[in-house]
């Protein structure tokens, strides 16, 4: 076995990591839970804490409906303003409101408007099912006009630009993909994608609820249309915190969202009678924002932003390089797969194995025997196990423990204590 199989090996790269002091600033729950499931719900800053406690007591308790003029009513612009930097985007293209699911609706619904005549919306068959199922309901909003065309991946792991490419043509209207996908977390060139879709005079919509935060991007550079993403996964932003929204500047004013809300209204304070939408960006905006949930947002931002997405996409390929390397010496002789792209630059920041027994091995890894860690990382059907890293907090020394866990747990059959009933959230 290599040498980079041992607890020494994984300590050395911890103790040369330059982000290793970030760690210390999340509440983690104990030094025996490994959490590699921050691609779900990333975990909560120890200044989030702080910042919660005056909000509530302070702006809330004290300050009451007065907190509004005291920087309620500006806060999501101005945490839009930090976010900005992370995607590539400039402060008055985004706005953080509603859920992802919700702000892909709206962006969709504004683009298939814009594009009417074109028939046909492209996405891939990896992309997130609640994203298929939005594009679904508009086609039935807008009468059946446009067909959703699914690209298939050939190995359930990647879909080739040239796949992609060849599927727009004349008559697509919008391509709308996942930049990471959510099971294999393999990414699109989201530039050379933008491209071929422009030639073809269709639009691009991404969702970039696995990336932002977790790799760098560029979504002016890149030409980018309209995108949507969370914030409580690589953002660590809170469970449902804010999601986010980017139209591309000169689209703006061509574009009307579907949900005519009093925060999209050009002055809400006036209380006319007539829709007239806001100017630029802020008509994307519906109701009242939950200013709890966003004012955790910020620190959690601030967090990212001193880090730096560069030195965090340089680790995070480091640590799931380390994982695939062990995976291959160390679980594939026991029936793991792996369910990722091979090569770091390709997949995002978690790593899927797939194993028949995977249910089960996540429940024995979450709740292990004896003094071992317990290893939080979660199940997708049918049989796919996934670890997300993350530079901020995740080490080598919890990569290393958790193929040691693996291994254990495939080797001695442990997952045979668990049923194989699925709990209602995986
Ligand atoms: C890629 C992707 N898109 C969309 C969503 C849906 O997000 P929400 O439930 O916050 O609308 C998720 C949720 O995990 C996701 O992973």
């Amino acid at each position: 076995m290599s040498m980079l199989y041992t607890q020494t090996y994984a300590a050395g790269r911890d103790a040369a990591d330059e982000l290793a002091d970030f760690r210390g600033r999340f509440r983690l729950p104990d030094e025996n839970l490994i959490y590699l499931d921050g691609n779900s719900l990333g975990p909560l800053p120890l200044v989030t804490v702080e910042r919660m406690a005056q909000v509530i007591e302070h702006e809330w308790g004290q300050r009451l409906i007065r907190g509004w003029n005291d920087g309620w009513y500006t806060r999501s612009q101005r945490i839009a303003e930090k976010l900005a930097p992370l995607v590539g985007a400039r402060p008055d293209e985004l706005v953080l409101a509603d859920s992802t699911s919700v702000n892909l609706f709206k962006l969709a619904y504004a683009a298939l408007a814009l594009q009417e005549g074109r028939t046909e919306i492209l996405s891939d068959e990896s992309n997130f099912p609640s994203d298929l199922y939005l594009l679904q309901g508009l086609i039935s909003i807008f009468r059946h006009q446009h067909r959703l065309r699914l690209i298939e991946s050939p190995d359930e792991i990647v879909v080739p630009f040239a796949a992609v490419k060849a599927a727009i043509h004349d008559q697509t209207s919008l391509v709308c993909l996942s930049h990471v996908a959510f099971k294999s977390g393999f990414v699109h060139d989201v530039p050379q994608i933008t491209r071929a879709a422009h030639d073809r005079g269709a639009l691009t919509l991404w969702d970039l609820s696995h990336s932002v935060g977790a790799l760098p991007v560029q979504l002016d550079a890149w030409d980018v249309d309209l995108a949507v993403g969370c914030t409580y996964k690589y953002l660590n932003g809170g469970p449902g915190s804010l999601a986010f929204l980017f139209v591309r500047t000169d689209l703006q004013e061509r574009l009307t969202s579907p949900i005519w809300g009093w925060f999209g209204q050009r002055s809400p304070f006036e209380f006319g009678l007539e829709y007239q939408s806001a100017p630029g960006i802020r008509r994307f905006l519906v109701g009242t924002p939950p200013v709890l949930s966003l004012s955790a947002l910020e620190p959690a931002l601030d967090l990212c932003l001193e880090a730096g997405v560069d030195r965090i996409r340089r680790k995070n390929m480091a640590l799931t390089e380390y994982f695939v390397t062990l995976c291959r010496e160390v679980l594939a002789p026991l029936r793991y797969r792996l369910g990722s792209p091979p090569e770091p630059h390709q997949r995002g920041s978690h790593v899927t194995v797939r194993h028949e027994e995977a249910y089960r091995i996540c429940q024995a890894l979450v709740n292990p025997v004896a003094d071992a860690p317990a290893i939080i990382a979660d199940y997708r059907e049918p049989d796919n196990l996934r670890l997300g890293f993350h530079a901020l907090y995740t080490r080598y020394v919890d990569v290393y423990r958790a193929v040691v866990r693996l291994e254990e747990i495939a080797r001695c059959h442990e997952y045979q204590r668990f049923s194989t009933t699925r709990a209602s959230v995986t």
